[in-house]
């Protein structure tokens, strides 16, 4: 016999009808047990929570390092260079290849290839953004950074760039703003003038033209605001030479600090004089002695992003040589922090590129038939980068030209048997870009390399992570991922920033609302 359709007795079976029957001293004890499991199960989960991560260590440092534009051909690339240019054996591995990790998806809300700009983004806010967003989300509402809120929770701060300060992956930590263009606006974010005043402690880079008042030589300001001086006023210590650099002292120099040690980018690696700019290595150890002398005396570690920038620029400019120095420049500064995390329990860094750039392909069809090969021995000749060379090739007409441009192929790409044709097209009046991509594909086309683009491209790109906690990264991760894991890590609140950065603006909007609804009231009373 089937009870099926009998409330009563469906009911029954559900225990309801005894529910009713209850007394009302039983529905206490229930309500108080009830209470003493939920007590009990809070108690567990957040014991638990705080045990997920090994949480032997209360301080914690993040170190974020991010090579941009750095795919993974670019590294396979980087690994034959180096064991050819030093004679090793073929299973000597990079400084990354022992960490890797993962990899990560780098798309962006609004392409299938992003640009730095919502790259960084996607690690700094945990946000996918339209591509030139810098630190605000698709519908260009300011969104709270990693860096902010450990800054807010008493975290020291540092940003290590090679390029400018104000440029975009940097920006994106420290600014909020709607075009990475708006570097001047960025710029003065960075020394504190906005809502939530200052919050980087140390910024080391290029990028001083956008400092310097629009009359001040060098300045690429349209206004005459000198943000040297300002950052002075907000407290900073400001210098801008190797010296002040190599006098830095954690004994006599504190927070903040503003090292800007050229007007725009700083010299690719290649082209660096060691007498003028400090190498990334070099910033970011002085950057790691600063925030650990500065945190010495606090339960708080610090979060630094360091960024060899110009992996990325010499990718779209296809120049090999260039590329490959920065990114040993890059593996020198990754060996130099993971020994940093080995002395520092409770450091975790973590290394991702923002994308791929260039397209790089390590083989080039240059005949009929496909060869499978490609040459590191061109490479290792070119002793300059081809933006370097083309300034000279845009600047120098005199009479002997031809013997200028064939000076320029024999000493700076290290060729020896010229090709007529190439001093032909090279002795042409052209743009700047045209001799920089003509002079890289000299190299390229005898290297066998093939690039796809100037620009970026969507493959994902290698994820890498050593220290407390790393474990976590590993596996194919979305680029907002890194952020997440960094928000947990520090355990920041990334919403809390958000209201802080934008309360103001609601407040205005909200002023703005009441006033138009207001005139809309009394028009509709005419
Ligand atoms: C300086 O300001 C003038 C006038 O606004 C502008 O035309 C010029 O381009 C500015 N200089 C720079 C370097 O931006
Ligand atoms: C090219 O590199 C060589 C060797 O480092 C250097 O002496 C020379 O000045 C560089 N040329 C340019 C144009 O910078
Ligand atoms: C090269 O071309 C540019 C643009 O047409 C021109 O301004 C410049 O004077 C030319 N330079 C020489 C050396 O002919
Ligand atoms: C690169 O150089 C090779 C050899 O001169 C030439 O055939 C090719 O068209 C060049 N490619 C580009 C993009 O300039």
């Amino acid at each position: 016999m089937s009870t099926h359709g009998d409330p009563a007795e469906t009911e029954r079976l559900l225990g309801l009808g005894q529910e009713r029957r209850k007394t009302r001293k039983e529905v206490c004890t229930v309500i108080f047990a009830a209470v003493i499991i939920v007590a009990a199960v809070i108690v567990i989960v957040s014991l638990w929570t705080s045990l997920s991560y090994d949480d032997s260590y209360e301080k914690r440092n993040v170190i974020l390092m991010i090579s941009d534009g750095f795919g993974p051909a670019s590294e396979t690339f980087a690994r034959d260079y180096v064991q050819y240019v030093k004679k090793l054996n073929y299973n000597y591995l990079t400084p990354l290849d022992k960490i890797l990790v993962g990899s990560s998806r780098t798309r962006s809300s609004d392409s299938l290839v992003t640009d730095s700009a919502a790259g960084a983004t996607a690690f700094a806010c945990t946000i996918k953004t339209y591509n030139r967003a810098i630190g605000v989300n698709p519908e260009k509402v300011p969104c709270g950074t990693v860096l902010e809120s450990a800054k807010h929770l008493g975290l020291a701060t540092g940003l290590v760039v090679t390029s400018r300060i104000t440029h975009a992956t940097p920006a994106t930590f420290s600014a909020h703003v709607v075009d990475r263009d708006m570097e001047a606006d960025i710029a003065a974010q960075q020394i504190g003038d906005y809502p939530l005043g200052r919050q980087v402690d140390l910024m080391f880079g290029g990028g001083r033209c956008f400092f310097l008042p629009n009359s001040t030589e060098g300045s690429c300001r349209i206004d005459e605001r000198d943000l040297v001086k300002e950052s002075k006023e907000r407290g900073f210590k400001y210098f801008s030479t190797r010296k002040e650099f190599d006098d830095l002292e954690p004994r006599k120099d504190k927070f903040p600090l503003l090292g800007l040690f050229t007007l725009d980018h700083m010299s690719y690696e290649i082209d660096r004089d060691p007498t003028k700019e400090p190498s990334l290595k070099e910033m970011s150890e002085k950057a790691l002695k600063f925030l650990e002398s500065a945190t010495a005396d606090s339960d708080k570690g610090f979060f630094l992003m360091i960024e060899g920038s110009r992996i990325d620029m010499a990718a779209h400019s296809n120049d090999a040589a260039t590329h490959a120095h920065d990114i040993m420049a890059y593996h020198e500064t990754i060996d130099l922090v993971k020994k940093y995390v080995d002395k520092h329990p409770g450091t975790v860094m973590i290394s991702v590129s923002d994308h791929e750039t260039g397209g790089l392909s390590l083989a080039r069809q240059v005949s009929d038939l496909p060869q499978y090969l490609w040459y590191p021995e061109p490479v290792s000749r070119v002793k300059n980068s081809s933006f370097i060379l083309s300034q000279e090739l845009l600047n120098y007409w005199e009479n002997d030209r031809e013997a200028y441009i064939k000076n320029i192929i024999r000493s700076g790409l290290g060729i020896g048997d010229i090709d007529d044709y190439d001093v032909n097209w090279l002795n042409q009046n052209r743009t700047q870009l045209d001799y920089e991509y003509f002079l890289a594909n000299i190299t390229n086309f005898r290297a066998q390399l093939g690039w796809a683009t100037h620009g970026h491209s969507s493959v994902d790109v290698n994820l890498y992570a050593y220290g407390q906690g790393s474990d976590a990264l590993r596996g194919n991760h979305e680029n907002t991922d890194i952020g997440d894991f960094i928000v947990k890590y520090l355990n920041l609140d990334l919403d809390f920033i958000t209201y802080k950065l934008n309360r103001h603006v609601l407040r205005t909007f909200h002023q703005a609302f009441e006033s138009t609804h207001f005139h809309n009231d009394e028009h509709h009373h005419h």
